[in-house]
């Protein structure tokens, strides 16, 4: 509460949209009731008009889902890229009607390698990056990829527009390798 408290008071706003809990605690240390319930707070109290969790397994969906009751968890922040397709997480939100937000979509730039991806931009005049992104968006997630670049950052824009066949999704199931970034190991929870 105090850090979003400060964060608000920082950028001068009333309230922020979204609030995540960035990763459960690690061997529940702080009990999921505990931070859950704060965060519900920090909704109730107006300082945040949505609340999220990011690195969430099945099972710690499920558990946020019994503390929080009626308070919707509009997102899962979880690592998703064309590398960590997530699929039984993916599933599981598909079918409980979870939002899940796609981080690390572009596998921190090595897209733009790939030489599947770098052939699907080719024939639809885009890039690697603008690929990786729609198609993470086909399926439904939110995406935040990062630029340090004003023209990478427009450039990634346009992957709105981009419409990817369903040979494209095919061929870019044929790219999973279980390959997570994010994996610290005093943290990570038991991946699905
Ligand atoms: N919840 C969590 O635990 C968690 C964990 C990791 C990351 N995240 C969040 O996820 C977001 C994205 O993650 P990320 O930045 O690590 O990975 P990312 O979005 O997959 O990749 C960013 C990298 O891709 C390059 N890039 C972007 N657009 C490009 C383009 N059009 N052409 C060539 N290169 C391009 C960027 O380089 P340039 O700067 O040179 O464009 C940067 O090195 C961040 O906001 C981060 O905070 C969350």
């Amino acid at each position: 509460m105090p850090s979003l408290r400060k964060s608000v008071e920082k950028l001068g706003v009333d309230a922020v949209d979204l609030t995540l809990i960035h990763w459960p605690a690690p061997q529940g240390e702080v009990k999921p009731e505990e931070y859950l319930t704060a965060l519900a707070q920090a909704r109730d109290l107006g300082l945040t008009k949505q609340i999220g969790v990011s690195n969430f397994t099945i099972q710690g969906l499920k558990q946020a889902r019994e503390i929080l009751g009626d308070v919707p968890i509009v997102t899962n922040q979880v690592e998703i890229h064309p590398y960590l397709q997530n699929r039984a997480l993916v599933d599981f939100a598909k079918n409980e009607g979870l939002h899940l937000t796609s981080y690390m979509t572009l596998v921190v730039g090595k897209v733009m390698n790939d030489e599947v991806m770098k052939d699907i931009a080719r024939q639809h005049q885009a890039t690697p990056a603008q690929v990786a992104l729609a198609w993470a968006m086909a399926q439904g997630h939110s995406v935040i990829s990062s630029s340090t670049r004003r023209e990478n950052l427009e450039s990634n824009l346009k992957a709105l527009d981009l419409q990817l066949s369903e040979e494209d999704i095919a061929r870019i199931a044929t790219l999973d390798r279980g390959e997570r970034i994010a994996n610290p190991p005093q943290l990570a929870p038991d991946w699905d």
